[in-house]
């Protein structure tokens, strides 16, 4: 469950102890850990709760990891804009979705108003 500063940091951990063990490089960790920070903290700042998913993913002779961000919170109405960069409807820097799909090797939100938003994204080992 993420609700707070302290467990964006707890997941952005567990992300990076997660990355370690399948084999990513450093640099990749931090790069996986970062694009963690940025959905936990758009799960604390617009729908104050929601819960984030760390996994190993296979595809054929691919492996990598798989972060899935969910809430029930209020929902993003224009995707297409949210993922602009610069876009915000908070105090941002409207930098957080575009940075984390930049950051990860698939990335996909859906997302319903007043139902709420998943974030699936994925990088895999290289
Ligand atoms: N989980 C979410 N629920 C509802 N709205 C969201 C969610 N995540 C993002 N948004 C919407 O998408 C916009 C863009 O998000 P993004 O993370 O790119 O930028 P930001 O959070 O505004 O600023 P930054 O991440 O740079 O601090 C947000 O301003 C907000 O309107
Ligand atoms: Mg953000």
């Amino acid at each position: 469950m993420i609700t707070s500063g302290v467990d964006i940091v707890i997941a952005r951990q567990e992300g990076r102890q997660l990355a370690l063990k399948l084999g990513f490089s450093d640099v990749d960790q931090i790069v996986i850990a970062t694009a963690i920070s940025e959905v936990a903290r758009n799960i604390v700042e617009y729908a104050k709760e929601g819960e984030i998913h760390i996994s190993r993913v296979v595809n054929g002779s691919k492996k990598g990891i798989q972060i899935v961000a969910v809430d029930r919170g209020p929902g993003i109405s224009d995707l297409a804009q949210a993922m602009q960069v610069g876009y915000t409807t908070g105090r941002g820097l409207g930098l957080g979705l575009p940075g984390a799909k930049r950051l990860m090797d698939e990335f996909d939100v859906q997302s319903t108003v007043g139902r709420g938003t998943r974030v699936t994204m994925r990088k895999w080992v290289s």
